[in-house]
């Protein structure tokens, strides 16, 4: 199964991959966790992408589409996988057309995790994400907070507030998101690939929202 998780930012794609991971057994490919491990081993790339991600812009599409290419022929992915966070422009939706065709693949959804904005901006500035990047798990001070305060439920290490969460960088994101990426809908809709979920309401009901969709 290939799935597109599309959404806002904070809508709780990650959340909602990191239990379609242990579910499906199928693995998460996030572009902006890419960009940030990038950027924790210090490499070009991490620093280039770094300028962008603090603004809340796009990274250019030559260079997102790049490091994908390179992911989707890892060997890996014969179950399948979960695209978070990719594509986000028509130019990189077309460019994944492009790779999968080349491959003899196919996407088999692509899900709508549907949230308001003014819901994602207080999901964002309360969110708090595992510093140990092969966990990386999500957390929020009040929607979902970890057992110790600061602590990471599921490995035990430090959480942080990402750098991009403060209220003028989720706002640009949210424009960002609503003028370059909200088209995408469109696009997925046209191939009968869409599939729209509620994202307001408790995670584990969002979950069982998706595995609906999905079967
Ligand atoms: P990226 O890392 O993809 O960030 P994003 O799209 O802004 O999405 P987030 O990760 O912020 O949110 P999420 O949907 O994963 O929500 P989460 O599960 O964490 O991208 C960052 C940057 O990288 C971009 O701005 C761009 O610069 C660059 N980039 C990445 N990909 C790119 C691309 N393809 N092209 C160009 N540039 C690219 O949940 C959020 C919070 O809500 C958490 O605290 C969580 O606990 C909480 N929560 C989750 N579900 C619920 C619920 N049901 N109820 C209450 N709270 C909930
Ligand atoms: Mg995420
Ligand atoms: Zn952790």
């Amino acid at each position: 199964m290939r799935i597109i998780l599309l959404g806002g930012p904070g809508s709780g794609k990650g959340t909602q991959a990191k239990m379609l991971v242990d579910k499906l057994g199928i693995p998460q490919i996030s572009t902006g966790d890419i960009f940030r491990a990038a950027l924790k081993e210090g490499t070009p790339m991490g620093l280039k992408t770094k300028t962008f991600m603090d603004k809340g812009e796009l990274v250019p599409d030559d260079v997102v589409i790049g490091v994908v290419e390179e992911r989707l022929a890892k060997p890996d992915l014969d179950k399948g996988y979960m695209l978070d966070g990719f594509p986000r422009t028509l130019a990189q939706a077309k460019a994944l057309d492009k790779i999968l065709e080349n491959q003899g693949k196919a996407i088999s959804h692509a899900v709508l995790v549907d949230v308001p904005d003014e819901e994602l901006v207080k999901r964002l500035s309360g969110r708090r994400t595992c510093r140990n990047s092969a966990c990386g798990a999500m957390f929020h001070v009040m929607f979902n907070p970890s057992k110790k305060d600061g602590i990471c439920d599921a490995c035990g290490s430090e959480l942080y507030q990402r750098n991009d969460d403060n209220e003028k960088t989720i706002r640009e994101r949210l424009g960002v998101y609503n003028n370059q990426t909200a088209p995408l809908i469109q696009y997925y809709e046209a191939k009968s690939l869409l599939r729209k979920v509620e994202g307001l309401g408790p995670i584990e009901q969002i979950f069982g929202r998706i595995e609906q969709a999905i079967a």
